[in-house]
Parts: structure tokens; C-alpha cells; sequence
């Protein structure tokens, strides 16, 4: 036998002996996911075998743990535990593979799992339990969760300091170390969900909400992991999209169950923070795609410049130049009631103008906007930007009006003081922001199943006038 993979194999009496006596073994499953899910060994886990988990994961494992590891046939796990071996970990194979073993058996995911759109209705309930390292945590972070790295959910004495009165929810990247950490936490008698597609899966989960229903309908789809909002406005049957967000599949089924149908899609500006779906929506659908004029785009559109106006059912949506957030954002105003403003002003806050170069200049144009355009509509204009910061939602969605906007900071202050403070403000970036703007022009084309990765991490787009 080869030196390195000897004495590495378990039999599968002596695994089931280890099972019945519930010995602490880490029961890993190696073979694809769907496989897994049709049959697998009870109390066994799916697992990665990637650069990612020997980065990620195979650290964290505490080297005193007996791993056994499950592939069809044995070599892959065979190959595997003599791997783990050589970094020191207490790894093994089930000899003979998925198909020698004749004890107990499961079908589908391992553990429990909580969907993304079941986390959002509790949220405020249950334990959030973030099991990434303290850099990533750092980086950007559910609210309200608590950081505890994979590693540590080993050690007896910090399981001892989690909650026993609140529902656990594992949270990852992917939902792989979020997976063992709640197989962690059951060794330690803890019963654990983890959070389906993690962190990513998360990032993608869209929400809708109706704020206005007469006479025209106005429904907030908002990316909760993101905190970004768009709005479907419908009249008459003929709805407009406004900054749709992918996965977009959830505007169609809208339109589908209420019965309406999306004439025109638009965006209010080049995205940095996630990728726009206004392209895909308006071609899979048929739809007009509107883009602003002012911004640089590598694909054809109908572009719209200040006082265009485009009809759709008994209504029209007036185009509006507010330039300062990016030189060609656009705002729309339908009905003379709703004005949709993009990453310009929001709720709590006014947009950023530093995402490119030439802060200085776009400060000025922002300050323009905000006075002498968007702040000169009617009071009772009800206001619907494309991102919320922290702030608390009525009735579930994000909006405000023109006589609250006037109430913000920083728009009560001389012109030159203004444009001082907003251009010393330094916050990061989005995440992965050069990207982003390079799919959202159409110079770069990605596959859908990329998107989700790509847009992972807040959005950063308003200033945040309480930390200056
Ligand atoms: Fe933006």
C-alpha cells in the first residue's frame, strides 16, 4: 500500500460502529451535490473539495477531529484524506466507497437549511451566527449578526456563550463552512439552520412590496442583502421597470400574476454597486429598454435626454438630467406625483458623487441637482430612490417625499461649505466596482450564474452625513 494512504481507510462496520456510539466525526461527503441529495449516508455532509475549502475550510478544522471522507469509488476520497493528512488533520476514507455501505441512509439536503425569503420574514428572531473569519466579517455583514470564525465552533468554551433561546442561523460565503459549523454545533447538542447559498444566496433573494395602489400601482422590489430598491409603475395594464435588478425572472412572474405587462424598462444611471438587469429584462420581455443619454454605453437603447417624456397606459414619465452621482443620472418623474431618483437622494441621505474622478466637479452638479431640480418639485412629490441605507422602512418599503428631502443633511448649508465636505468624504467603494461598471456599459459580457459573486457586499452609494 502506498505509504501516504495507509492506514487511512475505515471500514464501513467500523464507521457505523462510530455512528451508533455517536463518536465526534466530522462525516464529510464528497461526491456532486445532486448524487448527494438522492442518497447518503445519515449524518453525513456535502462538501468541497476546492481551492476554496483547502484555503478556507481545511484550517479551521481542529486537527484532532476524525474526518471520514465519502467518494464513488473510494479513490477521489482516498486521494483527499492522504491530502488532509499531509496538512495535519485526523482525515480518513470510507473504504470501498459511497456503495459499501448497507447502514443508514438520507435523502435530500443535509441538516436543516433556511431560505433566504424565510430568513427575511424573521430576521429580528433568530441568532445570526456568522461563521467567516474576522477580516471578511469586517468587510460587510448582515445587521445584527455576530461573528464567530469556523474554527472556534470547536472550542466547547465559545459554544458555551451562543444563545440557547433563539434559533440559530449559520451564515457563509456559500453556505459550505456555514454547513459544518452547524454540524459543529450538534456535536455541542445545538440545533442549527444554515442559510441556503449563504451570503450570496442572500445577496440575490428581491422582495416586493406595494406602496401605492391608485391611481396608478407602484410596487418596490428591493435586493434586502444589498439594500437595493427598484420600482415596478403600472397604469392601465402598461407598466414601466425602473433600475431592474437581477434575478429579473421576478418582475415577469409580477407582471404574470397581476396581469399587467412591462412596455419599458430603464435605468436611472450607469451602476458601480450591482449589475443591471434593464438589458436582459427589456430583450427576454420584448420591451423598450430607455438609458440615459449622458452616460457611456456600448449597446443600443433608446436613450432619453432632460424633457423627454415617454407615455404607458393613461400616464407619462418625464425625464429629468440630475447629474452629480454620475454626470448622466437620470431622475423620472410619472404622473407629476412620483419622482424615481436614482442614487441622487434617498431617504436618509444624498447620493454619492465620488464613484469616478473629478469629485469636485460632480459635487457642484450635485449640489445644482439637489436645489434647483429636485428640491423644486411639489412637496407632496413622493420620493423613490434606488438604494436605502440604515434606515427604518415604512410599512415594509423605502420612500420619503420632496418636503422631507428638504429636511436632510447638509442641504441647509452654504453652497462652497457643502462642496467642502462632500468632497472630503473618503468612504470605500463598492466592492468589485470597476467590474460592475464594465458589464453594466456592455464591455463585458457575463454568464448569469457570475452575477451573483460579482455583486456580493453593500452598496455605498449614499453619503453617510452621520460619520463626517
Ligand atoms: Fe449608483
Amino acid at each position: 500500500m502506498d505509504k501516504t494512504t495507509e492506514n487511512l481507510g475505515v471500514t464501513p462496520e467500523e464507521l457505523n460502529d462510530d455512528l451508533v456510539q455517536q463518536k465526534p466525526i466530522l462525516l464529510f461527503d464528497i461526491r456532486e451535490k445532486d448524487i448527494f441529495v438522492k442518497s447518503h449516508i445519515e449524518g453525513s455532509v456535502h462538501a468541497v473539495c476546492d481551492a476554496q475549502a483547502k484555503e478556507k475550510i481545511m484550517p479551521k478544522i481542529p486537527k484532532n477531529t476524525k474526518i471520514v471522507l465519502i467518494s464513488e469509488p473510494e479513490d477521489f476520497a482516498k486521494e483527499t484524506a492522504s491530502m488532509m493528512k499531509s496538512f495535519g488533520l485526523d482525515a480518513h476514507y470510507l473504504e470501498g466507497g459511497f456503495s459499501a455501505w448497507t447502514g443508514k441512509i438520507s435523502l435530500g439536503q443535509t441538516g436543516k437549511i433556511i431560505t433566504p425569503d424565510k430568513l427575511a420574514q424573521k430576521l429580528d428572531s433568530v441568532f445570526l451566527l456568522d461563521v467567516r473569519d474576522n477580516d471578511e466579517f469586517t468587510e460587510f455583514q448582515i445587521p445584527g449578526s455576530v461573528n464567530i470564525p469556523l474554527e472556534k465552533l470547536f472550542d466547547t468554551k465559545t459554544i458555551s456563550n451562543i444563545p440557547k433561546d433563539k434559533e440559530i442561523v449559520t451564515i457563509c460565503p456559500h453556505g459550505n463552512r456555514a454547513m459544518i459549523a452547524s454540524f459543529a454545533l450538534s456535536r455541542a447538542g445545538l440545533d442549527s439552520q444554515t442559510l441556503a447559498g449563504g451570503l450570496v444566496g442572500w445577496n440575490q433573494f428581491l422582495k416586493d412590496v406595494t406602496v401605492v395602489t391608485e391611481p396608478i400601482k407602484i410596487t418596490q422590489i428591493q435586493k434586502v442583502g444589498k439594500g437595493c430598491l427598484s420600482h415596478i409603475v403600472e397604469s392601465n395594464g402598461d407598466a414601466v421597470v425602473i433600475d431592474p435588478l437581477y434575478p429579473f425572472e421576478k418582475y415577469i412572474d409580477i407582471s404574470k400574476q397581476e396581469g399587467f405587462q412591462i412596455t419599458a424598462v430603464f435605468d436611472t444611471h450607469l451602476h458601480a454597486d450591482h449589475v443591471s438587469a434593464a438589458r436582459d429584462l427589456a430583450k427576454t420581455i420584448g420591451a423598450k429598454l430607455y438609458l440615459s443619454k449622458y452616460e457611456e454605453y456600448d449597446y443600443d437603447a433608446n436613450f432619453v435626454e432632460d424633457s423627454d417624456e415617454v407615455a404607458f397606459g393613461k400616464t407619462k414619465l418625464r425625464v429629468i438630467h440630475t447629474p452629480g452621482h454620475t454626470p448622466g443620472s437620470l431622475s423620472y418623474v410619472v404622473d407629476e406625483k412620483y419622482v424615481f431618483t436614482g442614487d441622487i437622494l434617498f431617504v436618509e441621505s444624498i447620493g454619492r458623487p465620488d464613484l469616478r474622478d473629478n469629485a469636485e466637479e460632480f459635487t457642484e452638479d450635485l449640489h445644482n441637482t439637489l436645489h434647483n431640480k429636485l428640491l423644486r418639485l411639489s412637496d407632496d412629490t413622493m420620493v423613490f430612490p434606488t438604494h436605502h441605507g440604515d434606515v427604518e422602512p415604512i410599512d415594509d418599503a423605502f420612500y420619503s417625499t420632496i418636503q422631507q428631502a428638504k429636511k436632510l443633511p447638509w442641504l441647509d448649508i452654504p453652497k462652497q461649505v457643502f462642496i467642502k465636505k462632500v468632497v472630503a468624504i473618503t468612504r470605500p467603494r463598492p466592492m468589485n466596482y470597476r467590474k460592475i461598471i464594465t458589464v453594466n456599459k456592455g464591455e463585458l459580457e457575463l454568464m448569469h450564474s457570475q452575477i451573483p459573486d460579482l455583486e456580493i457586499g453593500p452598496n455605498r452609494c449614499a453619503i453617510d452625513t452621520g460619520n463626517i
